[in-house]
């Protein structure tokens, strides 16, 4: 199939890239390195031996975007172009709302048009709120979020859904994401996100290069095991292959929804020890107050995606404690 990647050069969408050409698929992609590096193409030729059709450019501009469409037959669309940083979300919801909504109707107008049949997109467990219980399945209802990136998830889920509605041809899969940390094996593409990280795998990353001196661990009071946030954090790798299969499975007409997760929770201190223990390296902590907006426990029920997509996350926490710093030492020490 010929597919289009919108924030193909980003951390999720280069390891999508990858998985989609190393399945036989031909990969069109539009970015523009906001929150990305053009070398990221280079080390997808790379790792592939295939290169993607590349455009640069913000999918607001929909001449552009048209133009794209006019060029390309698409079979599919996999859409992870967003502002995705919770707290600058806040103090920019202009620019989150402006950018996350309209782009999603964009690509939706695109699909119409063009009558691409299969939108993927990548939601996000945040959608859930402040869960009732876990583990949480896709019929857990959706929640309160505390953030414009977290309401502009909801929102964009709800624009595709009205959109499969009135266009009963299109198949719309939302792929509800935990939280992806770890990089390619090679080492060659992660999560390099520009100025002081908010999430803790990449602040642990700068702190084991010795770029900042200690994480701050946003509470110890929680009603957990030791007091810190748990949370399902997810190999990108294992994320990237769950879009290969909802592309192949979700192909049927109307709305697929689906949690993308181990299925199991982790504390920040045993993220902390694990890649103390896997790397080698000491992470120097403090505990500080609570952070806005946190939740104490998120983790999902993958049932789901096994069922329908066949997929199960096969990557362990070592390996992505490993596979992190792997790329941390190739990429951010000479940063
Ligand atoms: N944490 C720290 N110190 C830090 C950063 C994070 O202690 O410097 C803690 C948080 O308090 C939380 C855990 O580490 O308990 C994970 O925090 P992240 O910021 O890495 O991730 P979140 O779970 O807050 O948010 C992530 C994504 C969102 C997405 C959400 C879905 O960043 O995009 O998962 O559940 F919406």
């Amino acid at each position: 199939m010929n597919i289009l990647v919108a924030g193909g050069a980003g951390y999720i969408g280069s390891h999508i890239c990858v998985e989609l050409l190393e399945a036989g698929h031909d990969v069109v992609v539009i970015d523009d390195f906001s929150n990305s590096r053009p070398e990221v193409l280079d080390y997808i030729k790379e790792i592939t031996g295939k290169a993607v059709k590349f455009y640069e450019f913000n999918i607001l501009d929909e001449a552009k975007t048209k133009q794209v469409f006019a060029e390309n037959k698409l079979d599919a669309i996999i859409h992870c172009a967003a502002f995705k940083a919770v707290g600058e979300s806040v103090v920019k919801p202009i620019e989150y709302y402006m950018n996350n909504l309209t782009t999603t109707l964009i690509m939706a107008k695109m699909m119409r048009d063009y009558e691409v049949k299969s939108i993927v997109f990548s939601s996000s467990a945040t959608v859930y709120g402040d869960p009732e219980t876990v583990p949480l399945t896709e019929d857990c209802k959706l929640g309160e979020t505390t953030n414009p990136y977290g309401t502009s998830k909801a929102m964009m889920e709800r624009i595709l859904m009205d959109v499969a509605h009135a266009y009963p041809q299109m198949s719309v899969s939302l792929l509800r994401y935990f939280n992806p940390i770890g990089a390619h094996e090679s080492g060659l593409i992660g999560e390099n996100p520009k100025g002081i990280p908010n999430n803790l795998m990449p602040y642990i990353m700068k702190v084991a290069i010795g770029e900042l001196p200690e994480l701050g661990v946003f509470g110890n009071d929680y009603d957990t095991p030791d007091g810190t946030g748990v949370r399902d954090y997810i190999h990108v790798v294992d994320l990237a292959k769950g879009h290969v299969l909802a592309i192949e499975k979700y192909a049927t007409p109307g709305v697929h929804i689906c949690n993308l997760g181990t299925g199991k929770g982790y504390s920040v201190l045993d993220i902390v020890n694990a890649f103390e223990l896997v790397n080698n390296i000491k992470i120097p902590y403090v505990i500080k107050d609570r952070r806005p907006g946190d939740i104490a426990t998120c983790y999902a029920d993958p049932t789901r995606a096994k069922e329908e997509l066949d997929w199960v996350a096969e990557k362990t926490l070592d390996d992505m404690c490993r596979d992190t710093w792997n790329f941390a030492k190739k990429h951010l020490k000479d940063d």
